[in-house]
């Protein structure tokens, strides 16, 4: 064999040996973790010391009753809040470390979020609502307008360009906040019930699009109570007053099966 040849496979093996590496890091790293909401006269454990790890490129579903504290805990993987007790290190950075503006600017460069109530400004047109993120991340103004197009075509709301978001259906708006999280190509996109408020057909569409960005090695956490939208995750989380009950990724169907039965 040539020299040159077997160089080249010297090559081609450690590229593929980084690549390995690489899908094998932990993107978040949970550890111990508590929030409590204290008020004068109440005290809610909403995390109660949970520790899981997600690595690099998993499409994680999180599912469990309402007041779980899924929202709660996605927040907290967000960045968008810390935790009161224990660890959170994303991407190798110890949240509790960071200033807020640090924070502000991991969340610019990494996460996509779509929110539970879309937080999506009323008067502004969609493609605007769709713009901000990428003004605050500095992207060009031509390439933002050009993005907010192409994901607004995406969710199917081309027809919806030049209408404010208060003059649109829920799962209209929904879908917006969804364009949002995926124009600034987050290399972690957490979904807070994305399709809700969305008629099956077009979260089959959704759920299409967040299977495309997994495949091109994105990761995407998603809260649903919908078993049909968890089935598209590889892996499923469940919460039940502030603790993990199951977590896996071999016997996803049975969860699947356990919590139909629960919604029935
Ligand atoms: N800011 C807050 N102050 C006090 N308690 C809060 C606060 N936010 C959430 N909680 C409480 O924490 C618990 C978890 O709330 P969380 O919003 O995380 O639930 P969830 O699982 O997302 O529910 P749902 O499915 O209804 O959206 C609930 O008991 C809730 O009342
Ligand atoms: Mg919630």
């Amino acid at each position: 064999m040539a020299v040159w040849v077997e160089e080249l496979w010297v090559v081609v093996l450690f590229v593929q040996l980084v690549d390995k590496i690489m899908k094998n890091q932990s993107i978040i790293t949970v550890k111990d973790l508590s929030k409590i909401y204290k008020t004068d006269v109440l005290e809610t454990i909403a995390l109660d010391n949970i520790s899981f790890e997600i690595k690099k490129g998993e499409f994680v579903a999180i599912m469990g009753p309402s007041g779980s504290g899924k929202s709660t805990l996605m927040h907290i993987l967000g960045a968008l809040d810390k935790p009161t007790l224990g660890k959170y290190i994303l991407d190798g950075e110890n949240v509790e470390n960071l200033d807020d503006d640090q924070l502000a600017d991991i969340r610019n460069r990494k996460i996509g979020f779509v929110f539970q109530a879309y937080n999506l400004l009323p008067r502004t047109t969609t493609v605007k609502n769709v713009m901000l993120p990428m003004a605050y991340a500095g992207i060009d103004p031509k390439e933002r307008e050009i993005r907010a197009i192409e994901y607004l075509n995406l969710v199917g709301l081309s027809d919806r360009l030049k209408h404010t978001t208060n003059q649109l259906s829920g799962g209209q708006q929904q879908r917006v906040a969804i364009a949002r999280a995926l124009s600034m190509h987050p290399s972690i996109l957490l979904a807070d019930e994305p399709t809700g408020n969305i008629a099956s057909a077009q979260a089959e569409e959704i759920m299409a699009i967040f299977q495309k960005i997994n495949k091109e090695g994105n990761t995407i956490i998603m809260i649903t109570h919908e078993p049909d939208i968890a089935q598209h995750a590889k892996r499923i989380i469940v919460i039940r007053d502030g603790k993990i009950v199951t977590d896996s990724s071999d016997h996803k169907q049975k969860i699947i099966n356990d919590q139909k039965n629960e919604i029935n």
